[in-house]
């Protein structure tokens, strides 16, 4: 069983022998260290942490300091997967600079690689983040970063000169340096020309079975999150039922007084676990 973690480079070398990659998001330390024993290749801190854990509407109120701190804990929950953190709106388009800054403190916090929406407007943010050592994951297709442009959350690439363009993006990604590119929404047929287009490996989420990997929102495929769900997401486990259940019997047995036992007092609590 393999103990260090998953690298960049292994990245495009699972791509080239043709083996599939396995990413899913985390944003806590309990989790991170449950998907890691699960194999995945990746964590992604992903800045769907917005909806899932904040609460709120889209991913555009979310903060480098929440990326940070959440960052920080997947990091120590895990040990054997890449973990690559999102970049959240507003830390890498205004300046390269600020892309610099932004990116160094996700890294500085044990983060291997950053992932930045968007294809043209970001390619000299890129080239600088990969120039000075920062791994950079893009993405591309629906850049939910982008909600308030596209109006909602809805497929991307659906037309001739769409696809093109997302085409020529990842390319251009590929040239700047990306060691990985996500391909969020778009069709299946699109996902399957870019993933031969370039020799980085591409990541689906709602893309189609040819991308060389997939990502999922863990919370999504778990069955934890009880929002809104995309269609193209399998849901693994019922985890939302099993919480919910858990609670009601806690709840009875309290009112009932049949927890905590008689017997049993606070001084036995084994606390070692912790
Ligand atoms: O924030 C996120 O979870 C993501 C994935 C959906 C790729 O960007």
């Amino acid at each position: 069983m393999r103990t260090s973690r998953v690298t960049v480079p292994e990245f495009r070398e699972k791509k080239a022998r043709g083996e599939r990659i396995a990413v899913l998001t985390a944003y806590d330390a309990t989790m991170a260290r449950l998907l890691d024993r699960g194999g995945v290749d990746a964590l992604l801190v992903g800045d769907s942490l917005g909806m899932v854990v904040m609460g709120l509407e889209s991913t555009v109120a979310v903060t480098l300091d929440d990326m940070i701190h959440h960052t920080r804990a997947v990091v120590r929950g895990s040990s054997r997967a890449l973990v690559i953190a999102d970049m959240p709106f507003l830390t890498y388009q205004a300046s390269t600079a600020d892309a610099v800054r932004n990116a160094g403190r996700l890294i500085q916090e044990g983060a291997s690689a950053v992932k930045i929406e968007g294809g043209q407007p970001v390619l000299d943010a890129v080239e600088r983040l990969v120039d000075i050592g920062i791994p950079v994951m893009g993405h591309l297709g629906l850049l939910p970063q982008s909600v308030n442009q596209i109006g909602g959350y809805r497929k991307q690439a659906t037309t001739p000169a769409e696809a093109d363009r997302l085409i020529s993006d990842a390319r251009a990604l590929e040239r700047a340096g990306a060691f990985s590119i996500v391909l969020e929404s778009i069709p299946a047929d699109v996902a399957a020309t870019v993933t031969k287009a370039v020799k980085v490996p591409t990541i689906g989420i709602g893309a189609g079975p040819d991308c060389d990997g997939q990502v999922l929102v863990s919370y999504d495929m778990l069955g934890l999150f009880d929002g809104f769900v995309p269609s193209f997401v399998k849901q693994y486990a019922n985890l939302a039922d099993e919480v919910v259940g858990a609670a009601r019997t806690y709840v009875d047995e309290v009112k009932q007084q049949q927890f905590p036992p008689r017997a049993e007092s606070v001084a036995d609590v084994d606390r070692s676990r912790r």
